[in-house]
């Protein structure tokens, strides 16, 4: 029986955190909801084993959508003439870390496009201040690709989480989602460099990137396997009008689904968010990710007069909120589903 060959496949999945190709396209197209239902809760038990039922809570700010990179998929890359373009300044960005500190955020996420204009100087200064308002405070850091003297620096200011989505781990994949400037050995080698200097990391990609298939995505969850990060960040992908992509098809809910779960499973200890973008494409979207697995949820912290400008994909939700109406509506969707949102820096366990 197909079911029950699945059902194994998922706990020895669960005991041994590997997995083969085959498995991987079996459980991806299964339509069997009784196999569904068991990979999302054991995901959800081993999410249970390791960090209760509380969920981390971090505070975004989007800080530039400059961007020097021009990646086909993304809605402020530096072709896009129609992005209407900001930066925030240092009191600006410390504002908001105020505001967040009083909502009871203990994560501050500065994330932004590869704005020139932020040298690593103006960075340090920037992590260096919220270090010294903010001692209990994480600060992670998601700017993109540096040298590894950058990434020195910024720790040593302070910093001490970095996110950076791989994308994808396939060399074909990455040529097909990127241009000729970007390339995948570099992004790797920012991740292991970011690991070696004591940040804590996050890698990650989109579902249903074009291009992506069973292969490539087997190969992601492989580079997760290798890497063992500290944070993994997948969310669908959506199409944004003024891109190359914006006549290609989207990720599904299914599937994201399906990939934290098994994430979850590979590696038990991940911070695992429930992204916005999961958000996007359905209305308990990041309900569902948690319930899959997921324990992490990162509300808005962004100025309402800039949120509109970061729209990375067409559609983005809570563009038109205050910062402390995403943090209670955040409390509520996950008190709603039986998960408490904690004050608390989150650290990886
Ligand atoms: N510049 C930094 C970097 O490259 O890591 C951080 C900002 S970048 C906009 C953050 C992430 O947004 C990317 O890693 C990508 O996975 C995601 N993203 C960009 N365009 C997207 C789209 N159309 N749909 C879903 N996610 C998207
Ligand atoms: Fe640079 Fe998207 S192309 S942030």
């Amino acid at each position: 029986m197909k079911e029950r060959m699945l059902m194994d496949s998922i706990s020895r999945i669960r005991k041994e955190h590997s997995i083969e190709k085959e498995e991987l396209a079996l459980l991806l197209e299964t339509k069997d909801q009784e196999v569904c239902t068991y990979l999302q809760k054991s995901a959800d038990e081993v999410r249970k084993q390791v960090y209760g039922n509380q969920i981390y809570m971090r505070g975004l700010i989007e800080f530039t959508n400059y961007c020097k990179n021009d990646c086909y998929y993304c809605g402020i890359r530096c072709s896009n003439k129609k992005a209407d373009r900001y930066r925030l300044s240092e009191e600006q960005i410390l504002s908001c870390c105020q505001s967040g500190y009083e909502l009871g955020f203990r994560t501050f996420v500065l994330q932004g496009g590869e704005d020139p204009y932020y040298t690593d100087e103006r960075i340090c200064d920037i992590v260096s201040s919220i270090r010294q308002r903010y001692p209990d405070c994480a600060i992670t850091l998601s700017i993109g690709e540096k040298s590894r003297e950058s990434y020195r620096k910024m720790f040593d200011a302070g910093a001490d989480r970095y996110l950076l989505r791989h994308e994808t781990a396939d060399e074909a994949h990455y040529r097909l989602l990127h241009p000729e400037t970007m390339s995948l050995e570099n992004r790797i080698r920012c991740l292991y460099d970011l690991k070696a200097i004591g940040y804590q990391v996050g890698c990650g990609f989109m579902v249903g990137s074009p291009g992506q298939t069973v292969d490539t995505l087997y190969e992601d969850l492989q580079l997760i396997l290798d890497l063992q990060p500290q944070m993994v960040g997948i969310g669908p992908f959506i199409p944004h009008q003024d891109t190359p992509f914006s006549d290609k098809e989207g990720g599904t809910l299914e599937r994201t689904l399906r990939l934290l779960s098994l994430i979850r499973l590979l590696h038990p200890h991940v911070l695992l968010p429930a992204t916005t973008a999961l958000g996007t494409i359905h209305p308990k979207g990041r309900e569902r990710g948690i319930q899959a697995g997921g324990n992490v949820v990162m509300p808005n912290l962004s100025p309402t007069d800039v949120r509109k400008k970061y729209m990375l994909y067409d559609n983005k939700i809570c563009t038109g909120d205050e910062a402390a109406e995403c943090r209670f509506c955040m409390q509520k969707r996950m008190e709603s589903i039986g998960y408490e949102v904690v004050v608390d820096r989150g650290d990886f366990k």
